[in-house]
């Protein structure tokens, strides 16, 4: 772990960070969620805080976290919510960091009233693809501005976790993207992180366990050489 005399090396700058799980409405009481905690977004909003950035975090849904001290919170619901806050604070930043779970697809029509049950089997739930909010931010990114993103894989009959993170940062146009290997327990809901961080000129960093808040700074050690 680091010691608590954390380099200000990101004074003066301004950085937008997004965590948690975005929820999608299907009825005035229902939504389609994730299990996203938002604690890893949190730690990186809190460490760029504690290396001297001006901070945005636009928050999803969250387990019950404190708001990290001298950051500026923004809440969001939806995907589209988290879009239009992602955006409007990318503005004039120096760096953005995706790290939401959003919802890759919503459903199609909010029903204005609660579904009735009724008898028998319900129809199928129709959905529509979300935005893609990382994809957004790159084609928006302003000259000199870092644009990293989050991406949880598995291996499958194709290729290993990290050839699917290769190929999403090339997919997704980014700077950085930290690739987690999920699976057996993984990453999702547990207190440690590992996996490898990926820049767009070809650097591959494998990032040994570790907290949330170490992650943090491999990832601003590795945004503050770009700036
Ligand atoms: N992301 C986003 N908007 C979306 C979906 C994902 O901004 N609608 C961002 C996430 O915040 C993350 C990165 O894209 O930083 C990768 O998310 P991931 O879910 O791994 O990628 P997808 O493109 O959705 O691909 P898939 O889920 O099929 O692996
Ligand atoms: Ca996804």
């Amino acid at each position: 772990e680091r010691g608590d005399a954390l380099p200000r090396d990101l004074s003066g700058r301004r950085v937008v960070v997004s965590a948690g799980g975005t929820r999608e409405a299907l009825d005035p009481v229902r939504y389609l969620g994730n299990r996203s905690s938002g604690r890893q977004g949190y730690a990186i909003a809190r460490v760029a805080a504690q290396r001297g950035a001006a901070v945005t975090l636009v928050a999803g849904h969250t387990a019950d976290l404190a708001d990290p001290a001298a950051v500026d919170v923004v809440r969001a619901g939806s995907a589209r919510e988290m879009r239009d806050a992602m955006r409007a604070a990318a503005k004039g930043s120096d760096a953005v960091v995706m790290n939401a779970a959003v919802a890759d697809f919503r459903p199609v029509a909010l029903v204005d009233h609660k579904i009735k049950k009724g008898s028998g089997d319900p129809e199928p739930l129709a959905l529509t693809v979300n935005p893609d909010i990382l994809v957004e931010l790159v084609q928006a990114r302003e000259p000199g501005q870092i644009v990293a993103g989050f991406a949880a894989e598995t291996g499958d009959a194709t290729g290993d976790a990290l050839h699917h993170g290769r190929a999403k940062l090339a997919r997704k146009g980014c700077d950085l993207l930290i690739v987690n290997a999920v699976g057996d327990g993984k990453a999702f809901e547990v207190a440690d992180n590992s996996g490898w961080l990926l820049g767009a000129d070809g650097s591959e960093t494998e990032l040994g366990s570790g907290s949330k808040a170490l992650l943090a700074s491999y990832l601003w050690d590795a945004v503050a050489a770009r700036l």
